[in-house]
């Protein structure tokens, strides 16, 4: 079972959205993912309720061996701990307060000898400041997300970016197959 660890201990960097949406990817590669939500109030288990979700999101670690491909952890704001796990995935917005913590946080990671997979989501395409952080961390193998009005439609109505109902949302295609990628890289080039 492979778990993924989606970590930033600054709040309101893409990590629900990131987990929710690459847990519906894993199932397009035909995979069985969970989601495991760290914070009871959380975005994710709000996606739960909603009804929507073609995976499972549990609120704590299951007790017994959960019946998945894939466990992805969502973790909450304000979190600085190294997650136990070996895989983190770092989401992040590439603003300049924000780009902060993120480095804070991923030589902590890089410490703790994790393996680390950074996801650049959200750049303001009119900002140059933004552009240029997101240029260089894709030059060191950062994905990238673009921002999309598709995220906040899918979030309001508690879906994934690969429900049916989102078909016609503007770029959703892009957006899809940047999570195909990242999950397809996760599958066959890290551990
Ligand atoms: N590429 C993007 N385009 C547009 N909106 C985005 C993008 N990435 C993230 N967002 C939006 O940013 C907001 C914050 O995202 P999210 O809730 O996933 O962050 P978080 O890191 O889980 O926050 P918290 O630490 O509070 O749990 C959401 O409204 C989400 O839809
Ligand atoms: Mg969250």
């Amino acid at each position: 079972m492979k778990v993924i660890d989606v970590w930033n201990p600054k709040g309101g960097q893409g990590k629900s959205m990131f987990s929710i949406n690459l847990a519906a990817a894993a199932i397009e590669l035909g995979k069985k993912p969970f989601v495991i939500c760290q914070d009871p109030q959380g975005t994710s288990m709000l996606y739960h309720k909603g009804g929507n979700l073609p995976f499972k999101v549990l609120n704590s670690i299951p007790h017994t061996k959960p019946n998945a491909d894939i466990l992805i952890f969502d973790h909450q704001a304000a979190d600085w701990e190294v997650p136990s796990g070996q895989l983190l995935i770092m989401p992040f917005k590439p603003a300049r307060d924000q780009y902060a913590t993120y480095t804070d946080a991923f030589k902590r990671a890089e410490g703790a000898n994790k393996e680390i997979v950074t996801i650049v989501t959200d750049t303001n395409a009119h900002r140059a400041d933004e552009l240029k952080v997101t240029t260089a961390m894709k030059d060191r193998g950062a994905f990238v997300i673009p921002s999309s009005g598709v995220f906040g439609r899918a979030a309001s109505e508690y879906r994934t970016i690969f429900d049916d109902a989102l078909n016609r949302a503007y770029k959703v295609k892009d957006r899809r197959r940047e999570f195909i990628q990242i999950m397809s890289h996760i599958l066959v080039e890290v551990k």
